[in-house]
This record gives structure tokens, sequence and C-alpha cells, in this order.
């Protein structure tokens, strides 16, 4: 070890980089915030050895190449809504924060695209877009607190991935550093573009294991002009599947959401969170359709229509169609409800797996048994976007704190089935840390040693956020 990596020469050098980025951009001791301890996931809070907010891509790079000097490892942070520890921070590391570079720099009407710095909130996007007149589609139930840079960086999926596709598709350009301090910027807004490997796709997705985003160009469509909404409830899951059938050839690409929700889930929201179901209740399962079309006009009365041949086939057992703007977010409050389930359910785990759309409710029904008689007390629910083949399960024991709850062992019987049905451990959340133990899974070994191939060739000593995801 030579002088400049004993161990009392971090503090020192975090004090000459504050003189560098101003007072407000380092943050020890006492000062570290609470919230930058932990991610929302289940991990428990572990306290770093200083919070760095930098302005801008200079300024990661800076803190960079300080934590190099000084060999301390170094994760970035969004808005912390992740659900894998992805951002969690450990004794001695440094944290970098993108909540001080926020804002958006340039909307280009006709390139349709949006230039943001990555620190933005999703929703502070989504309204800019819309003042605009234009739509950025991507749509999550952390939508006030999470940031474009965690969103890229976590591939996020949502509610309109049916329509529009994941974060990935979302996105032209982005400027990063990488582990070394080196400041990549391209800012493409080119839909077309293949002059050599699409470098951008490295980094979405790669769950900040692979470099900072601190700038992003996102595609624009044009903005809806109707939304039209339903809540409806049939008999079984070979009626989703045909209901699903039918919103793909009826609605076309006006379809822009189809979320299912099972019974557990339909009980637990409005028996105990207190939700006024727009629909009759003790049905097999639950379907919220959205479309957005043009024209309200014509847009409307097809929607209605559609609904009403279904009800004449008898595949809808009861229907709540949306009237308003207001019952329309009053059928999403139904769905968004599960970012409540800390205060509804106490200390629980949640989990994000992939599988055929087909298959689901038989995953879902020997799930369910497996944890009930392999784990005393155990209950769970289950719901997601199914249209995108994404089932969310959330399984806890009533009554333990989450350090507790016995993750180990839902864990094994999860994931052990989602490998038995060719599925993935992680749809749209991620690995994180919460998931690591599972990626072989989802994954052969050529695909992870190809993975620890690129996070040697571009972080060869490991200090971003190592351990995460390989
Ligand atoms: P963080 O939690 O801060 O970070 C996530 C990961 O990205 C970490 O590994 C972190 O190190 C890395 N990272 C963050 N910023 C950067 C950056 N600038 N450069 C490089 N790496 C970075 N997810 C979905 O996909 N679909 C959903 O429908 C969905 N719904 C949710 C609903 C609720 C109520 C909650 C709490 C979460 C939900 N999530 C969902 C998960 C979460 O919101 C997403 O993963 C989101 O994209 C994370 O963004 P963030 O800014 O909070 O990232
Ligand atoms: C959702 C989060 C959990 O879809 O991904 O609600
Ligand atoms: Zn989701």
């Amino acid at each position: 070890m030579d002088a400049m990596t004993r161990p009392e020469r971090p503090l020192e050098l975090l004090g000459a980089l504050q003189l560098k980025l101003g007072p407000q951009a380092v943050l020890t001791g006492a000062e570290i915030p609470a919230r930058n301890c932990n991610d929302w996931s289940a991990s428990l809070p572990q306290t770093p050895i200083a919070v760095v907010r930098p302005l801008d891509a200079a300024g990661v790079s800076e803190t960079i190449a300080t934590c190099r000097k000084a060999q301390l490892p170094f994760v970035p942070q969004g808005g912390l809504t992740g659900l894998c520890g992805g951002a969690a921070p450990e004794p001695g590391w440094v944290v970098i924060s993108l909540e001080r570079m926020v804002g958006i720099e340039e909307i280009d009407r006709a390139s349709a695209t949006m230039t943001v710095k990555a620190g933005t909130p999703l929703e502070t996007i989504q309204k800019a877009a819309d003042e605009a007149g234009l739509f950025f589609p991507l749509d999550l139930g952390s939508r006030g607190s999470c940031a474009i840079g965690g969103n890229l960086s976590t591939n996020a999926g949502g509610n309109r991935v049916i329509r529009y596709g994941m974060t990935r598709e979302l996105v032209l350009g982005l400027e990063v550093v990488l582990p070394d301090g080196t400041i990549v910027t391209n800012l493409n807004k080119l839909l077309k573009n293949n002059a050599g490997y699409d470098l951008k796709h490295l980094f979405i997705g790669s769950e900040g294991t692979l470099g900072i985003i601190t700038r992003v160009v996102l595609r624009l469509f044009p903005k809806p002009r109707s939304t039209m909404a339903a809540l409806c409830a049939v008999a079984d899951y070979a009626a989703v599947l045909d209901l699903l059938d039918a919103a793909r050839g009826g609605l076309g690409p006006l379809l822009s959401a189809f979320e299912v929700m099972w019974p557990d889930y339909w009980e637990v929201i409005t028996a105990r969170a207190g939700v006024r179901s727009p629909v009759g209740t003790g049905h097999g399962l639950y379907v919220l359709v959205e479309a957005q079309g043009t024209d309200e006009s014509i847009d409307a009365p097809q929607f209605e229509a559609w609904l009403e041949g279904l009800m004449a086939r008898e595949l809808l057992l009861d229907a709540a169609v949306s009237q308003s703007v207001a019952q329309t977010k009053a059928f999403w409050a139904v769905r968004d409800i599960c970012s409540e389930f800390a205060q509804v359910l106490g200390p629980h785990i949640s989990y994000d797996i992939g599988l055929a759309v087909a298959r689901m409710d038989e995953f879902v029904g020997r799930c369910k048994a497996a944890l009930t008689i392999g784990i005393a007390g155990c209950e769970s629910v289950h719901y997601g976007h199914i249209g995108d083949g994404n089932l969310h399960l959330v399984s806890w024991v009533a009554g333990l704190p989450v350090e507790r709850q016995p993750k180990e062992a839902m864990d094994a019987i999860i994931y052990g089935l989602v490998r038995d049905m060719g599925g993935s451990v992680s749809a749209e959340h991620g690995i994180g840390t919460m998931k690591k133990k599972w990626l072989g899974h989802a994954r052969s070994e050529a695909e992870i040693a190809l993975m620890r191939t690129l996070k040697a060739a571009l972080d060869p000593d490991h200090l971003l956020n190592p351990g995460k995801v390989i």
C-alpha cells in the first residue's frame, strides 16, 4: 500500500474534493442523509463514508478521480426507488448522487427528442413533454421519485411497455462517465445511426456497474388525444388470454396497457388497503385495459363497442368503463396502490418474474401452493404487466421484521420454479444484490462469463458498484 492509499487519506482527499466542487457537494459523517443509505428494497441500510452530489459530468469525473486515489468503491444513486439493492452503499463506499443534476436542457420538435440531465425525476420529464404538446411514454408507480438515469440504468419497464417497449427503446443518446473518469459524450438524436457499436446499450440496464450516466437524449411521441380505460372482471386465466388476444386484435396499435391482478391482490387492496372496487368482487381475475388514440370522438365509441362485444360473448363478467380523466386515474390507483404495500402488509419481499404469458396462472398456482406448504405462515399476492410476460409477486410471513423474513427459502422456491418453467428472475427491476445468487437460473455460464469480461474491461479495479449484478 503506497502513501496515496493509506487509510487516513480518504477524508483528506474528500476535503480537497469539497474545495473543488463546493460545500454543498460533499457530505460526510453526521451530514450524511439517512435516505442515501439504502434504496427501496429490503436490503438493510448501510452508511457510506461520503455522499457526493456533483452538478455535471466533470464533477462526477473529479469525484471518481478522488475515489480512485483513495481506493474507495463508489456507487451511483438516482431516486433510490430501485427494488433490488443496486444503489445501496456499503460502509467505506462513496455515494455519487445525481440529485443535483436536474433539468431539461432541450426539446427538439423536429427530431422529437428531449435532452435531460440524468437526475431529473421521471414525472418532471412526463410533464415537460406534455406541456410541449408531446408525450414521453415511460410510466412507473415510482414516477414522482425515480430519476431518468436510474430508469436507464435499470432499463425500467412499467405500464406502457406493451405499446412503446422498455426504456432501452426510448433512448437515442447519452453521456456517461466511465469507471476511470473518462467522459464519453454521445448525445445522438438520430433515429438511425449504425456507425459502429451502439455503445449506449452497454450502459442501459447495467445497474450502474459499467459507467455513470449524466445526460440523456430521449425519444418523444405524439401526445395521445384520447385515453380509454376499463376495469374488467373475468372468470379464469383462459379468459385473460382471450381478452389479451381480443385487445391486440380489436384495439390494435391503440392498446397501451394490459395489467392483471389475481384475487389475492384484490382481497388485500379492497379489504386491507381500503380501495373501493370499481367492479363486483369475488371474480377469477381482474384486468385493467387501457387504449390511447388521437380522436376522442371516434376512439371512445369504438372502445365501448369493443367492450360491449366482449360482454355479449360473456367473456367479461363485469366491467367498469372510465367516463372521465378522474375515473381513469381511479382505475390506475387500484394498480398503483401496491406502492403502499409496506404500510398495508408490513415487511415483505417483492419479486419480478419474466415468464411466457400463457403459463402465468400455472406459475401462480404452483408457486402459491409451494410457498404455503414449504414456509409456515407464508402469504403472497400476484399482479403484473401480464401483456408483457411480467408477473410481480409479493410474499411475507406476518409479524416478522424484514431481516427475519424467510427470504432465502422464498427465493429458493420461487426462482426454482422460474428456472423449471424457463422464465427470468428479473423482468424489469434488475439483479442488484438481492437476486445476484439466482442470476444463473436465467442466464447461461457463457453469458455470465461475458458479463464479467465486459466489467473487467471497463472497471479492472472493481471500484464502480462492486459486487452488484455479477
Ligand atoms: P436508483 O434506485 O437510484 O438506482 C437504480 C440502479 O441504477 C442502481 O444500481 C444505481 O446504482 C443505478 N443508477 C442510478 N442512477 C444512475 C446513473 N445516473 N448512472 C448509472 N447508474 C445509475 N420498475 C420498473 O421497471 N417498472 C415498474 O413498474 C416499477 N414500479 C415501481 C413502483 C414503485 C412504487 C417502486 C418503489 C419502484 C418501482 N420500480 C419499477 C422500480 C424502480 O422505480 C425502477 O427500477 C427505477 O427505474 C429506478 O430509478 P431510480 O432513479 O430510483 O434508481
Ligand atoms: C409495479 C412495480 C412493482 O409494476 O414494478 O407495480
Ligand atoms: Zn412492474
